[in-house]
């Protein structure tokens, strides 16, 4: 992603080094002069989350340190967002430690379809200027051409400023559906009375949702539309996590599954990086 970006930018890329010694500690080193330069470090904050953390903080301390004018981080995903509340006694607010650790390495932060809830805002999150950026626009286009005769569907509410966005920007039915949450694996998702058989009826089902994490919530939204007889679906999300065979439990349910790739996965199939590129012109 970082790649194309400055592509698009017509700027400078270059690759950090980043490995890790036996023990686990992480090794990080520029390998350009960045000294009075404007550093954009994009993180996508996959594979192991931590470790990105720690390196993303030990590259932009290290940046200011060698003289960056400013350092900006892009994540095109950001994680810890969903553990935004005490949900029981005891527990870690982590997004609110994460943000603070953001604050103090870097100077600006962007981040495409931040999962907020509770706060509804990044100002909320972070005390560094922030920007909340949507692939919205890049997914109604995916849509347009590539999935005749759409109905969207969101399967929670949570999931409307995608769905229900989307559904506005291409002009074709939508409904949300409600899930009710019981573990970080276990959902139940319930029609809305007002969702009825005939509305399908030679139309593409479109599911829609930020994130497709263990693929619980789209699998339990598919098999309750399959109750009203709708038999394919596509399910898009904006990042693809895709835990603990997600994709292939999607697969036995008759889902097509596609995202956009801010996350790197293989069915990541639409670009987010002009939307990037667009923001830190
Ligand atoms: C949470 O409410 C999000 O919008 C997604 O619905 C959720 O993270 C998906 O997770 P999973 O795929 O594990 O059900």
């Amino acid at each position: 992603m970082a790649a194309k970006v400055a592509k698009k930018l017509k700027k400078k890329y270059s690759q950090l080094r980043v490995y890790k010694f036996p023990d686990g500690e992480l090794y990080v080193r520029f390998m350009k002069n960045i000294r009075d330069k404007v550093v954009v470090l994009v993180q996508s904050f996959y594979g192991d989350i931590n470790d990105c953390l720690i390196e993303v903080i030990f590259a932009a301390e290290t940046a200011k340190e060698l003289g960056a004018e400013k350092v900006v981080l892009v994540a095109p995903y950001f994680p810890y967002l969903r553990q935004d509340k005490r949900f029981n006694p005891g527990e870690c607010v982590s997004i609110k430690i994460v943000a603070e650790l953001i604050d103090s390495a870097f100077n600006e932060i962007f981040i495409i379809d931040p999962h907020l809830h509770r706060q509804t805002t990044l100002s909320h999150l972070f005390k560094i200027k922030s920007a909340k950026l949507t692939a919205n626009s890049c997914i109604a286009s995916y849509i347009r051409k590539n999935i005749k005769n759409p109905i969207i569907i969101g399967p929670d509410w949570e999931s409307y400023k995608w769905a229900g966005k989307v559904a506005h920007v291409i002009n074709c039915g939508s409904y949300i559906l409600k899930k009710k949450r019981y573990s970080g694996r276990k959902v139940k998702v319930t029609l809305n009375e007002k969702v009825k058989k005939t509305e399908f009826d030679g139309k593409s089902i479109v599911l829609i949702d930020d994130i497709i994490s263990t693929g619980n919530t789209l699998i339990e939204a598919i098999k309750i539309l399959k109750k009203l007889g709708a038999e394919r679906f596509y399910c898009i999300a904006v990042h693809g996590i895709f835990v603990e065979s997600a994709l292939k439990r999607l697969r036995e349910v008759n889902a097509e599954v596609v995202t956009t790739n801010t996350i790197p996965n293989k069915l990541a199939r639409i670009d987010v990086s002009e939307l990037i590129a667009n923001e830190i012109k």
